[in-house]
C-alpha cells in the first residue's frame, strides 16, 4: 500500500502545481499518497468550516450565502432532478474587481498584504475546539496577542518548540522559520534537539511515541501530529503519558493540519459567473487514477459497478487505460479537456479525510469530481460550494449514473458545479506560524485525556457508507 502511495506521490510530483514542492517539509519522509505536508506543515494548505468571517463576525452572520442546487451534502434525496441555480446577487460577474485586489487581502493569501496588528483579533473568535465562532485556521492566523507590557524588561522570551522526531532538511533551526515566513507572531524558535526538553515550551511528536519518560516540565504542550488517517497509524491504546494538543487533518484538532485548504475571498460571495464552458469539447465520462486496487472502503468495486451504467476509464493497475506516470502533467491535461466527471475515491472512510485526490487531481482541473471517502458534512465544510458530488447522496451505482447522464446533457447544469472558481484561494496554512501563535495564548491549559479515543474512537471511521444519522464525536 505504501509502495503503491509511493509511486503515485512521483506522478504527482510530475504536476504543473509544483508551488507545492516548495514547502517540503519536515514530516513528510513516510510516505503516502503525496505529500501533503509538502504544503501545510512548513506552511501551505487545508480544511476547516466555512463559516468563517474574515470581517470578524464571531458565530459568521454574514450575508445570507446562496443555497446550492443539488447540494451534495442534502443526504436523503438524490439531486436527480435538481434545479439549475439561477444566478442571483451571490453570483458576482467574471471581472469584478472586488474580490481581485490582492492587497487588500489577508496576508496569508497570494499577494495578500493586510497583517493583524498586536490583540487586533477579538480574542472570542474561536482559536481553540472547545470554542465556537467561525474558522479556526484563519483565526489562528490573524491571531496576535495583545500587546506585552512595554516597560517589562527583558522583553519576551522566545517560545521553544521541540521537533521531537526531527524535520526535514528545508527547515532552519531557530527563529528562522517563523520569520521567513512573515508569521504575525513570530516570537518562536524551533530546535531538534532532545537534550533541550527541559526549556521547550512545547514538544512536538511525529505519529507515534516513544518517549521521552519521567518528568515534565510543568505547563509543556506536547502535541501529537499524526498524517495519516487511523486506518494507517499505530495504536495509541497504551500510551501513557497525556498530550495537550493534537496537530491531524481532523477538523477538531487543535492545530488543524489539512491537505488543502479553500478559503473565500470575501465569504458573502461563493460564486462567480464562468468565462468558459467546462462542457466544451468533451467526449468522455468519467475518469479515475487509481494504483491501489484494495482499499478497505472498496472503492473499485463501487466503480466498477457504476461502469455499468455509464463510461469510466480506470487509468492504472487497477484498470485498462494507461498513462505513465512520466506523462504527469499530460494525464491531467487529458483528464481537464476530454472527461466531465472524475472519481475522487479515497482509500478509506474517515472523518474529515480528504486528500490531494480531492483538492488537487479534482477541484484544481478542469473536471467535476465525485468523491467517496469523508463524511458528506465533512466535504461540505472543506470544499468550496457546490464543487462536487457525494457517493452518498445516491441510493446505488446506478442512481449515480442517472444523474450523470443528465449532467452530461445539460451544459448549463454542469457549468453550476464550477462557478465557485475565482472566488478564493487554496491558501498556504503556515503551520508553525499557527503553532508560535498559539503558544502565545496565555493561559489555555488542556489535557486530552484519551489520544486513542479521540483518534479512532467509534464514529471515526466507517467501512461502507455513512449512516444516515451519526451522533456528534465527543
Ligand atoms: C450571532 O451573533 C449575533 C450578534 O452577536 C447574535 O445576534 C446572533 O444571535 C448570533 N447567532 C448565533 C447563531 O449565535
Ligand atoms: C499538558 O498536560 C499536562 C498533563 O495534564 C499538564 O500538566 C500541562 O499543564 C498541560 N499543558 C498545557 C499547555 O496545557
Amino acid at each position: 500500500m505504501r509502495r503503491l502511495s509511493a509511486r503515485r506521490g512521483l506522478l504527482y510530483a510530475g504536476l504543473a502545481v509544483c508551488a507545492m514542492l516548495f514547502f517540503i517539509n519536515f514530516l513528510s519522509f513516510q510516505q503516502r499518497d503525496q505529500p501533503p505536508w509538502a504544503v501545510s506543515l512548513t506552511g501551505a494548505s487545508a480544511v476547516a468550516p466555512r463559516s468563517r468571517s474574515l470581517s470578524g463576525s464571531r458565530n459568521g452572520t454574514g450575508p445570507p450565502v446562496p443555497r446550492p442546487v443539488a447540494s451534495a451534502g442534502s443526504a436523503a434525496a438524490a439531486p436527480r432532478a435538481a434545479p439549475l441555480r439561477e444566478p442571483g446577487s451571490n453570483v458576482v460577474s467574471a471581472d469584478d474587481g472586488t474580490l481581485l485586489v490582492p492587497e487588500d487581502r489577508h496576508w496569508f493569501f497570494s499577494g495578500g498584504r493586510r497583517k493583524p496588528g498586536p490583540g487586533s483579533l477579538p480574542r472570542e473568535l474561536a482559536l481553540w475546539p472547545e470554542e465556537d465562532g467561525g474558522d479556526r485556521i484563519v483565526n489562528q492566523l490573524l491571531y496576535r496577542p495583545p500587546p506585552a507590557d512595554s516597560s517589562s524588561w527583558p522583553p519576551r522570551k522566545l517560545k521553544k518548540i521541540l521537533l521531537y522526531d526531527g524535520f526535514g532538511a528545508r527547515l532552519k533551526t531557530g527563529q528562522e522559520e517563523f520569520v521567513r515566513n512573515g508569521c504575525p507572531v513570530n516570537t518562536c524558535e524551533l530546535t531538534t534537539s532532545r537534550s533541550q526538553i527541559d526549556t521547550a515550551d512545547a514538544v512536538l511528536f511525529k505519529d507515534r511515541f516513544h518517549g521521552p519518560h519521567g518528568q515534565r516540565r510543568p505547563g509543556q504542550a506536547w502535541i501529537m501530529y499524526l498524517l495519516e488517517c487511523p486506518m494507517h497509524t499505530v495504536s495509541f491504546k497504551h500510551v501513557q503519558p497525556l498530550f495537550n494538543w493534537t496537530a491531524t487533518y481532523r477538523h477538531d484538532s487543535d492545530i488543524v493540519a489539512p491537505y488543502e485548504k479553500w478559503v473565500y475571498y470575501d465569504d458573502s460571495v461563493h460564486f462567480r459567473k464562468q468565462e468558459i464552458n467546462y462542457a466544451a469539447k468533451k467526449t468522455k465520462k468519467v475518469a479515475w487514477f487509481v494504483s491501489n486496487c484494495g482499499a478497505i472502503n472498496k472503492r473499485l468495486q463501487y466503480a466498477k459497478e457504476l461502469a455499468k451504467y455509464i463510461e469510466v476509464d480506470i487509468y492504472g493497475s487497477c484498470g485498462t487505460k494507461k498513462c505513465p506516470r512520466s506523462m504527469g502533467k499530460k494525464c491531467f491535461e487529458k483528464l481537464s479537456n476530454e472527461y466531465k466527471f472524475y472519481l475522487a475515491f479515497e482509500n478509506s472512510n474517515c472523518r474529515d479525510y480528504i486528500t490531494e485526490k480531492f483538492f488537487v487531481n479534482g477541484l484544481q482541473h478542469n473536471v467535476l469530481p465525485i468523491v467517496m471517502g469523508a463524511h458528506p458534512d465533512d466535504y461540505k465544510r472543506a470544499a468550496p460550494e457546490h464543487s462536487y458530488i457525494h457517493v452518498d447522496d445516491f441510493k446505488s451505482p446506478q442512481e449515480l449514473a442517472d444523474f450523470l447522464h443528465a449532467l452530461d446533457r445539460d451544459d448549463h447544469l454542469y457549468n453550476s458545479y464550477f462557478q465557485w472558481k475565482g472566488t478564493g484561494e487554496f491558501i498556504n496554512t503556515y503551520f508553525f506560524c499557527r503553532l508560535c501563535a498559539m503558544l502565545h495564548d496565555e493561559g489555555h491549559q488542556k489535557t486530552i485525556p484519551d489520544l486513542n479515543e479521540w483518534w479512532r474512537g467509534a464514529g471515526t471511521c466507517v467501512t461502507g457508507k455513512w449512516p444516515r444519522y451519526t451522533p456528534e464525536r465527543t
